[in-house]
């Protein structure tokens, strides 16, 4: 499909100094990675992800939570990035200065090269003691669900930010200030409706910087971007990257 992409939008990016992209669910869609609400088809569609993504559904039943991050994990196993996330790459490596902060808990952006980067809602692919909240890489395996931390003997969780838990102090301070002191600040497959991600817009506008939306619908924040791109982000991003003319080695690599 065609891509039209604004000529003052290209002269901003290839002119910006300090970018900041904000990711969500729909940059991992080409990937074949359920966006978050679709995410629930099949065995867990009678399940509200805000019933299973909480401490307290957890700890009311922690089999039922593991195992439907299992199955998640199973639908991010052999999904592999795509041209976005390598678009991305490439962007990071032309740029002066550039954050990536990213909603996804799918670890696509890492695999794609991405390496200035924030997991705001941690990785699914990591472990952490429900009880003292540190990271645990091995385990007994025994047939109990979820195992048992093999230093306290908790509950073992993944490693992502729940609702109605909150993000590491540390990575969100470095996410706003970034946010704050950027000339550029995109935001690629989001709905932008989870806080304190859906702020992080609404702080670089406000600070004077211009906003790229890209997404294959309307979102809460359309009406706030300088520039709001219809389509998806695998199109449209490695297109981009070509028409401010930067190298696309990352884009390329994975071509091959
Ligand atoms: P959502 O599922 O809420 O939104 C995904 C967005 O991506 C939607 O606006 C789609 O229109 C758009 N989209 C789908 N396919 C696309 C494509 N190929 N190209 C561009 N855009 C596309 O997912 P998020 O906004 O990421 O937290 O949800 C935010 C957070 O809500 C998630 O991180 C999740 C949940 O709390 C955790 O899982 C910890």
């Amino acid at each position: 499909m065609p891509v039209d992409i604004p000529k003052d939008l290209i002269t901003e990016l290839a002119s910006a100094e300090r970018v900041v992209v904000l990711t969500g669910a729909g940059v991992s869609a080409e990937s074949g990675v359920p966006t978050f609400r679709e995410a629930h088809t099949g065995l867990w569609s009678q399940y509200d992800p805000r019933e299973l993504a909480t401490p307290q559904a957890f700890a009311r039943n922690p089999r039922l939570v593991w195992e439907w991050y299992e199955w998640r994990r199973s639908l991010i196993q052999n999904a592999k990035p795509n041209r976005a996330h390598y678009a991305l790459v490439d962007l990071e490596q032309a740029l002066p200065t550039f954050l990536l902060v990213t909603q996804n808990i799918d670890g696509l952006h890492w695999l794609a090269g991405s390496r200035d980067m924030i997991e705001l809602h941690g990785n699914i692919a990591r472990t952490k003691c429900f009880e003292e909240g540190h990271a645990v890489t091995w385990w007994a395996e025994t047939d109990e669900i979820p195992p048992r931390c093999p230093y306290c003997g908790g509950p073992l969780r993944p490693d992502v930010v729940w609702f109605g838990e909150g993000i590491s102090e540390q990575s969100l301070r470095t996410a706003t200030d970034a946010a704050a002191a950027c000339d550029l600040f995109v935001c690629i497959g989001t709905s932008a409706v989870v806080h304190p991600a859906s702020q992080l817009p609404l702080i670089a506008k406000r600070m004077g910087a211009r906003v790229i939306e890209i997404n294959t619908e309307q979102t809460a924040i359309s009406v706030m971007a300088d520039w709001s791109i219809l389509g998806k982000s695998g199109e449209i991003l490695p297109h981009l990257v070509r028409e401010v003319g930067f190298p696309t080695t990352a884009i390329d690599g994975a071509a091959q």
